[in-house]
C-alpha cells in the first residue's frame, strides 16, 4: 500500500497536544492522518546555516522529519519571499508586497534543500503532497533529482487574479515550477480559474493542466471539534468569561494577528455598532483574540500598533465603571479553550479582507449548542464564504454594513439562529477536513490510477 508523504514549511507542533494554533494547514491535516504517514517540513527552529540534517520523530504512529533554516535563509526565505512578496500578493494586496531578488534566490535554493532532504526517505510508491506557497518549487526540484513518484500541491491561500500576479517578477517561473506537480488543487473555483488565467495569459506550457487541478476546500472534523468545545466550556477559564459577562452577550473573533484578517475595520465596525445603537451598549462584550504572528516582517509590528490605538479608542469613548466594551488578548490561546469560548459566544466575528478559506468559521459553527446556536458574521472574501451561505454575509471593508450585521446577529430570534445553524452545520460537514483529504487524494491518485495511500477511517 501506498506511504503518504506530507511535505509543509510549518509542520504540528509536536510538543504541546493542544497547543498554539499555527494556522489552518495544521489544523485541518492533523485530524485525519492515518499511522505510516511520514511529515516533512521546517522545525520551526533556525540554525547558522541550512545544512539540510533530518531529525525524525515518531509521535501517534506519525513519522515527523524536520530540518532547521539557517539564520540568511530563514530571513530571506521565510520572512522575505514567502512572506513579504508571496502572502500579500496572492491576498491581493500589492501594495503591501515587495521583491528582492536575493531574497527570491534563497527561496528557490530552500526549496532546494527541502528536496534534497526528502529524497533520501523517499521509497518508490509513496504519494507525495506538498501544501502552500513557502514551498512552490519542492517538485520541480525533486523531478530534477530524477523522482518520479506521483506529486500532488495544495494552496492553502487564495490564487490572485492574473493581472496581480503578473507584476510578480519571476511569475512564469513560479507557474512552470508548478507545472512539475501531477494534480495542483485549491480552496475554491475562483482560485483555480484565477490560475488557469495565468497560465494561459503567460503562455507557461503544460500538458492537460486544466484537467490536472481540482478545487477540494480545506475543512475541519466537526464531530470532533463540537466535542473539544463542549468540553472546554466547562473548564475554568470559560467560566470566568461566563462570570464577566453578567447577561451581556459575547462576540468573539480568534485571528492570527495578520493584516489580511481585517482587523482594523473589525474595531471601527464595533466602535460604530456601540455609536448607532445606544440601547445594546452594555449588552455585549467582544473579545478579540489575535495571536501574534510573524512579528519580525515590518508590517506586522506596525499592524499591532495600530490595533493598539483602536482598542484605546472603542474602550476609551464607551467603556463604564463596569463594562469595558472590548477585550483585546494580543496572544496565543490554545486550540481547546478557543473552542470553549465559540460555544459560549452569541456571535462569531470572522471578517478577513481576504482568506484562503478560514477553519475559524467553520470551528465556530462545530462549535455551537444546536438548541442555542450564535450567529456566524463572515466577510463575502473568505473561502469559506463559498459553502457558508448561510452565515451573515457581510463585507469587510464596509464598517457601516458590518455594524448592521453585529445588530442584526444580536437581535436575530432563536428560529432563524437554529435554520441558520443546521444548514451551517451541514454545508461543513460535507467539506470536512476528511472529506479534503479523500478528495484530493482521490484525484492525485486518480492522474496514474493507482491505490490511493491510506486515510484514518472516516468519521464524517
Ligand atoms: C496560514 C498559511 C500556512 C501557515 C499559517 C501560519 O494558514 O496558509 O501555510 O503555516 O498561516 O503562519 P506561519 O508563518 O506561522 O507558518
Amino acid at each position: 500500500m501506498a506511504r503518504l508523504v506530507i511535505v509543509s514549511n510549518r509542520v504540528p507542533n509536536r510538543d504541546e497536544q493542544a497547543g498554539p494554533r499555527a494556522g489552518g494547514l495544521v489544523a485541518g491535516l492533523a485530524d485525519v492522518l492515518a499511522p505510516g504517514t511520514l511529515w516533512f517540513g521546517w522545525s520551526g527552529q533556525r540554525a547558522d546555516v541550512t545544512s539540510g540534517a533530518v531529525r525524525e520523530v515518531e509521535q501517534a504512529g506519525i513519522t515527523y522529519g524536520v530540518m532547521d533554516l539557517g539564520d540568511a535563509d530563514y530571513r530571506a526565505y521565510y520572512l522575505g519571499f514567502a512572506n513579504g512578496t508571496l502572502w500579500p500578493l496572492f491576498h491581493m494586496m500589492p501594495a503591501l508586497t515587495r521583491f528582492e531578488r536575493e531574497e527570491y534566490t534563497a527561496y528557490r535554493a530552500v526549496n532546494r534543500a527541502f528536496a534534497a532532504a526528502l529524497m533520501p526517505l523517499l521509497r518508490p510508491d509513496d504519494v507525495i503532497w506538498v501544501h502552500d506557497y513557502q514551498l512552490l518549487c519542492v517538485a520541480q526540484a525533486l523531478r530534477e533529482l530524477g523522482v518520479t513518484n506521483r506529486i500532488g500541491f495544495f494552496l492553502h491561500i487564495p490564487f490572485p487574479a492574473s493581472s496581480l500576479f503578473e507584476i510578480l517578477p519571476p511569475a512564469r517561473e513560479l507557474l512552470a515550477a508548478l507545472t512539475a506537480h501531477d494534480l495542483i488543487g485549491f480552496q475554491t473555483e475562483s482560485d483555480r480559474e484565477h490560475f488557469l488565467h495565468a497560465i494561459a495569459r503567460l503562455h507557461v506550457p503544460g500538458a492537460d493542466l486544466a484537467c490536472r487541478t481540482v478545487v477540494t476546500p480545506a475543512g475541519i472534523d466537526p464531530a470532533g471539534f463540537a466535542a473539544l468545545a463542549a468540553r472546554a466550556s466547562r473548564r475554568v477559564e470559560a467560566r470566568r468569561v461566563v462570570e464577566s459577562l453578567v447577561g451581556r452577550a459575547l462576540m468573539i473573533g480568534v485571528d492570527r494577528l495578520d493584516y489580511t484578517k481585517g482587523l482594523p475595520a473589525r474595531f471601527d465596525a464595533f466602535g460604530k455598532f456601540l455609536a448607532r445603537y445606544p440601547a445594546h451598549r452594555r449588552r455585549i462584550s467582544f473579545l478579540q483574540v489575535a495571536a501574534p504572528s510573524r512579528e519580525e516582517v515590518d508590517r506586522y509590528r506596525a499592524l499591532r500598533e495600530e490595533l493598539d490605538n483602536k482598542v484605546g479608542a472603542v474602550n476609551g469613548a464607551y467603556s463604564d465603571f463596569d463594562w469595558v466594551p472590548l477585550r483585546y488578548m494580543a496572544r496565543t490561546v490554545s486550540r481547546g479553550l478557543v473552542g470553549g469560548l465559540y460555544r459560549i459566544a452569541r456571535i462569531g466575528l470572522v471578517t478577513p479582507l481576504r482568506d484562503g478559506m478560514n477553519l475559524v468559521a467553520k470551528e465556530y459553527v462545530a462549535a455551537q449548542d444546536p438548541t442555542d446556536p450564535g450567529v456566524l458574521i463572515l466577510s463575502r472574501f473568505a473561502g469559506a464564504a463559498d459553502s457558508l451561505t448561510d452565515a451573515l454575509i457581510v463585507n469587510p471593508l464596509d464598517v457601516d454594513g458590518m455594524a448592521e450585521a453585529i445588530e442584526r446577529a444580536l437581535t436575530m430570534d432563536l428560529a432563524e439562529r437554529r435554520a441558520r445553524h443546521a444548514a451551517l452545520l451541514a454545508a461543513i460537514e460535507k467539506t470536512s477536513a476528511a472529506a479534503y483529504c479523500r478528495n484530493f487524494l482521490a484525484a492525485l491518485v486518480a492522474v496514474g490510477r493507482v491505490a490511493p495511500p491510506p486515510l484514518r477511517p472516516a468519521s464524517d
